[in-house]
Order: structure tokens, then C-alpha cells, then sequence
């Protein structure tokens, strides 16, 4: 398929106008064909950008490594450029629409002198669905194609539907290293620096200019840029929730089935809790999307989900048969590796894999590892956020609705974090604002998802949104209470429930043992959503009796007590930082609701 071969009004003058200013050897569009993608994969490797994985072990599957400054999302390079500064809101980065794409554009001239400029046709959501959203990605990388081609629908097909006149989300890409004539690469990851990243979004127009870097969620552009950052833009003005959350099934052991949403920061266990091996006999957990989750009300009242993505984009480290059996079968064969560390027999190896390193290792910068248990200082084979992109297709737990256009009903939504201290396994709100406001409140300490944020420290992230909301959050928090007064059943809306599977104890060992055993608060949840779950009120919200949850081994009754107490003094100072520190940013936009239910709940707790 070539340029001249488009049929679309608009899109071959606009790739021209592009391929004119970036200045390209050639242009490929990838028609989403596994011929093209082996193409790709070969020439790839033959570059030396990735190695071929042992085809015993890890059929169909490569390995990257990326530059060490290219490892995650740049939250402080990312922009949310509205033409009022107000639009963007407090919690995004913001530069006027007009001076931005001047630099950018200075930017993009020339800069793929020497590559091959990519058209991706893509689309969010199954070809053709009502829900779906269309996208064009031009890029000059083909890490970024054939990573475009797991986790979305690419190619033809998506051509077709949109016609000569359908619309789509213009997205440029670059990673920002041109070459000069006969230089190459070397096989090394291309990018920019980091002072030349830019991660820009125009929300008027519905455009993403990316520039600089190649890592997942700042290259892929139909994920945190497409699905989230634009798609909650649109979603505002149409009435629906684009939201960074996983979907799963829960079938009971009589056979009934609920749907279930989940909001977790980057690093905070959406996949696992997506892909999880209940621990409890007789219950069943299948996986819709493990990340992003667009919801609209179907004509019977009820909140419906669709997962865009077809793909898992998924953090490697701590992932082992027995944290998330799902997640290594479906990275099992066909899947493309990022910042893994390389096995003498050409397998990857990472941190948490559930053995120990065989032998000697190439670590993700490309050096001689060998494991030093008594170490405690050692370097990570594996970075942190080494990721897996894995075909959601491979997935043993995938549910039978995943690619259902309209999407499956959803019966209750999880809000969640990191948190040591202070939030208990779970409680559920009193209602849907309220749960507006359990959301709204959300802390989790830093993971290693974002670049130059301090791990560990914890930040509120409200909705587990906040890199990834594209207009103002006060007006996003405005949005989620006006979705639920526009329920026509309010008895049809979601129950919404905060959960924390990340307690410790004083010495700093998990409290709770999580993965698997998370079963037995989905089992509450599911309970809950029946109006028959074992429950009590407490200043926070609607919590477990103590014997609602049955215990998993290594959890004594006292660690339960902890787990399912309501630290008050705790909770006091969460409700202090909320009245100081978070709140307050919002200024006219914070819907007068959720200041009301902080003065409720500061009474509550005195109270108490
Ligand atoms: P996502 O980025 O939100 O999808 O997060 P992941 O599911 O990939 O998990 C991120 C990290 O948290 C991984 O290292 C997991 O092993 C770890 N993790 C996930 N669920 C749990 C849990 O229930 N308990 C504990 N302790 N760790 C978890
Ligand atoms: P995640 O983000 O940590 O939420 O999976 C993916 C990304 O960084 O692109
Ligand atoms: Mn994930």
C-alpha cells in the first residue's frame, strides 16, 4: 500500500505535509499484516536495535533495551496545551497552544532525515464499534509500529472505516535523532534528549505532538495520549468516562457473573488484579483490559465498559507464575521485551521472576550480571519498569466479552493506591459522590512508572488520573458527579469501593499478602453489590466485619483487625493534606460537594 493509494480527503495531504517538514528517506504504512510485522521484526534485528529471543523458550519474541534517560513516562515533559491555561487546570503542565507547536515544529523539521517515516492507521476499540476512536500515528520508529500492532487494531481494515471522510486523531511521533548522511544508528535506541522531550496534547484541536522519546507511554499514542489524555476530553463534552482502569469478570461459584472496574496508578496493580488466580475455591476471574476502560450508559441504564486496547503494555518485575500466571503465558511467545535482562540461552530474566538469575546475565544497559543475593546493594538486571507487550489474544484468563462492541456492564469500581499505612483493604463508599470523593482523595507513593518523580514519596492521584487527565481535574471531578446524576436508575449505578492491597507492618513486610488472595475482597465486593456482604459503618465509609473476610494463610486474626481498622489519627492528617495541600489547587473548579463530604468525614472521625 502506498501514500498514493489513499483514498481519505484529508489524510494523504496531511502524511505529504509532514514527510515535507521531517524530511524522510521513505514513507511504509503499515497495513497491520503479520508479513509486515516479521519484516519489521527482521530488519529490526538485523540493525541490532533488539536480539531474537530463544525460539524455545520465547517464540516470536524479541528483546530492546533503551537508553538509560528513556525509561518511563516524562510526567514534567508532558503538556496539556489548551488555549487557556485555566482548561489545562492546576495538576498539568501547560504551554500556550501557538508557542508550543512553533518549537515543535522547529523541532520536527528535518528530524527524520535518514528514517522511514511509518503511517499507523489505528484503531481504539474493535474496527468498526460504535465506541471505537480512530487514530493515525506517524512515526519514525518501528518499535513503535510493532508495538502500535499488539496493543491496537492496525492496518487496512481500519483504512476502510474510515472511508474518504471519517475522522481521526492526528498523532506525530519522532524520536528526535536525525541522521546524518551514512551515519546509522549503531543499533543503539534513538531519542532526544531530555530537555528536547515533548509529550504535547491540543485538546481543541484533538492532536498529540510527540517528540524525543520512544518509550511506551510517551511513543505509543494511542494509549495514555489517544485513550486517556484526548479520549477524557471527549468524553467530558459527549457524557462518558475514559478512565485508566482495568476490567475483569467475577463468576461466583453458583455461576453468577459481575463486571467489575478498577483505578490503580502506573505500578499499582491493575494487570495482576486484571489476570487474577482467585485463591478462594470455586471462584472465577477473567480479564477485559488491564489499563484503560471507556464507559457510556447502554439504553437499559447500566454503566457499559469497553477495553480500547488489544494488548497488555505490562511491568515485567515481580511478574512470576505465582504473582500473575496469566500475564507470563500470554508474555510467553510473541511478545516484545523492553529493559529485561538477556540469559546466556537467549531468554529474558528479571527481578521477581520466581528464580534466580541462570548464570551470567546481560543487564538492560548491556553489561556482564551476575546475581550477588548477599548483595543488598546490587543493581537491578532489569529496570524497574522493564516492560512486556504482550497480544491480549494469548491471555489464558481473557474473558469471551473482551471484544464485545458494546461493552459489559459494570457492577462495582475500585479506587486504589500504594499506601503502608493508614487506608484499610477496603471500604465502600456511601454512594456514588461519595465515592466521587473517595476517588478525589487518592494517595499512592511514587512507583518507578514516571521518570524524575522521588519513588516511594507518596502523591495524591486522584482516580489514579492524574498524569493522564486532559483538561482541568476540578471540572473532571464536576464530570464524574454529573455522569452519576445522569443516571435514569440510580440503583443501576456502580457501587465504588477504595482498596489498598499494599499495607505493612512496622518492619516493612506486606501486611497483606495480595495477588491471589485479593479474591477474597472481590468476593466482599461482590457481595456488596448483592446488598448481601457482612458489613459495618464507620466515619470513612461502609467497611468488612471482622469475620466477612475469610483469612488467607499468614494472615492472623490480629493482622486482619490492623488491616480492617480505621486509623483515626491517620486519617485526620490525610483529611489536614487533603484541606491544605490538594484541595485547595482546584479553587472554583472543586465541585462544593466534595469539600462537604471532607468536613463530613473530619466531624466522623473527632466524633469517633
Ligand atoms: P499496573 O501498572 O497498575 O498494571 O501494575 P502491575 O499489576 O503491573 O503491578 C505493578 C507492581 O506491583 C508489580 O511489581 C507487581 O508485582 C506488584 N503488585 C501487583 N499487585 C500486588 C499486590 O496485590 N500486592 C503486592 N504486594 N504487590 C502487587
Ligand atoms: P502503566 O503505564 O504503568 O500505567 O502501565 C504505562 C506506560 O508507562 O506507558
Ligand atoms: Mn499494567
Amino acid at each position: 500500500m502506498n501514500v498514493a493509494d489513499l483514498t481519505h480527503s484529508g489524510l494523504k495531504q496531511w502524511i505529504l505535509d509532514f514527510a515535507e517538514l521531517t524530511t524522510p528517506e521513505e514513507i511504509v504504512i503499515a497495513d497491520g499484516s503479520a508479513a509486515q510485522y516479521d519484516e519489521l521484526v527482521a530488519q529490526q534485528i538485523a540493525g541490532g536495535y533488539c536480539v531474537p529471543l530463544n525460539p524455545e523458550k520465547r517464540p516470536g519474541s524479541i528483546a530492546y533495551n533503551s537508553d538509560p534517560s528513556d525509561v518511563a513516562r516524562v510526567e514534567n515533559r508532558t503538556y496539556i496545551a489548551a488555549q487557556n491555561k485555566e482548561a489545562a487546570g492546576p495538576t498539568n503542565n501547560w504551554i500556550d497552544p501557538v508557542v508550543l507547536k512553533e518549537t515543535m515544529t522547529g523541532l520536527y523539521r528535518g528530524c527524520m532525515k535518514g528514517r522511514t517515516l511509518y503511517v499507523i492507521p489505528f484503531s481504539m476499540g474493535p474496527v468498526g464499534s460504535p465506541i471505537a476512536k480512530i487514530g493515525v500515528e506517524l512515526t519514525d520508529s518501528a518499535y513503535v509500529v510493532i508495538n502500535m500492532m499488539i496493543m491496537t487494531r492496525v492496518g487496512a481494515k481500519v483504512l476502510e472505516v474510515l472511508g474518504t471522510d471519517g475522522e481521526y486523531v492526528p498523532c506525530y511521533h519522532s524520536v528526535g535523532k536525525p541522521l546524518a548522511g551514512g551515519e546509522s544508528d549503531n543499533g543503539q535506541w534513538p531519542c532526544a534528549p531530555i530537555e528536547q522531550k515533548y509529550i504535547s496534547h491540543f485538546p481543541e484541536t484533538r492532536e498529540i505532538w510527540s517528540y524525543g522519546s520512544g518509550y511506551g507511554g510517551n511513543a505509543l499514542l494511542g494509549k495514555k495520549c489517544l485513550a486517556l489524555r484526548i479520549a477524557s476530553v471527549l468524553a467530558h463534552d459527549e457524557g462518558w468516562l475514559a478512565e485508566h482502569m482495568l476490567i475483569l469478570k467475577i463468576t461466583s461459584p453458583e455461576g453468577k457473573s459481575k463486571f467489575v472496574a478498577g483505578a490503580f496508578p502506573s505500578a499499582c496493580g491493575k494487570t495482576n488484579l486484571a489476570m487474577l488466580v482467585p485463591t478462594i475455591p470455586g471462584w472465577k476471574v477473567e480479564t477485559v483490559g488491564d489499563d484503560i476502560a471507556w464507559m457510556k450508559y447502554g439504553s437499559d441504564g447500566q454503566l457499559y465498559a469497553i477495553n480500547p486496547e488489544a494488548g497488555f503494555f505490562g511491568v515485567a518485575p515481580g511478574t512470576s507464575n505465582d504473582s500473575n500466571y496469566n500475564a507470563m503465558v500470554s508474555a510467553s511467545k510473541n511478545s516484545i521485551f523492553t529493559n529485561c535482562a538477556l540469559t546466556e540461552d537467549n531468554d529474558v530474566w528479571w527481578e521477581g521472576i520466581g528464580y534466580d538469575a541462570p548464570g551470567k546475565l546481560i543487564d538492560w544497559h548491556g553489561n556482564e550480571w551476575v546475581q550477588d543475593k548477599g548483595n543488598k546493594e546490587q543493581k537491578p538486571a532489569a529496570h524497574p519498569n522493564a516492560r512486556f507487550t504482550a497480544p491480549a489474544a494469548q491471555c489464558p484468563s481473557i474473558a469471551s466479552e473482551w471484544e464485545d462492541p458494546k461493552g459489559v456492564p459494570i457492577s462495582a469500581i475500585l479506587f486504589g493506591g500504594r499506601r503502608a499505612h493508614t487506608v484499610p483493604l477496603v471500604h465502600q463508599s456511601y454512594d456514588w459522590n461519595h465515592g466521587v470523593f473517595l476517588g478525589s482523595i487518592v494517595g499512592s507513593e511514587i512507583t518507578a512508572a514516571a521518570l524524575d518523580l522521588k519513588v516511594g514519596t507518596i502523591r495524591r492521584d486522584p482516580f489514579a488520573m492524574l498524569p493522564f487527565c486532559g483538561y482541568n481535574m476540578g471540572d473532571y471531578f464536576q464530570h464524574w458527579i454529573n455522569v452519576g446524576k445522569a443516571a435514569t436508575d440510580e440503583s443501576k449505578l456502580p457501587k465504588i469501593f477504595y482498596v489498598n492491597w499494599f499495607r505493612k507492618t512496622e518492619d516493612g513486610k506486606w501486611l497483606w499478602p495480595g495477588f491471589g488472595e485479593n479474591s477474597r475482597v472481590l468476593k466482599w465486593v461482590f457481595e456488596a453489590c448483592d446488598g448481601t456482604a457482612k458489613s459495618v459503618d464507620t466515619p470513612i465509609g461502609i467497611m468488612p466485619t471482622a469475620d466477612a473476610i475469610d483469612l488467607p494463610e499468614g494472615v492472623s486474626e490480629e493482622d486482619m483487625r490492623e488491616l480492617l481498622s480505621v486509623d483515626v489519627d491517620g486519617w485526620l492528617r490525610e483529611v489536614e493534606d487533603v484541606r491544605t495541600n490538594h484541595y485547595p489547587k482546584f479553587g472554583d473548579h472543586l465541585p462544593k460537594e466534595l469539600s462537604s463530604f471532607l468536613d463530613q468525614l473530619e466531624a466522623k472521625l473527632k466524633a469517633a
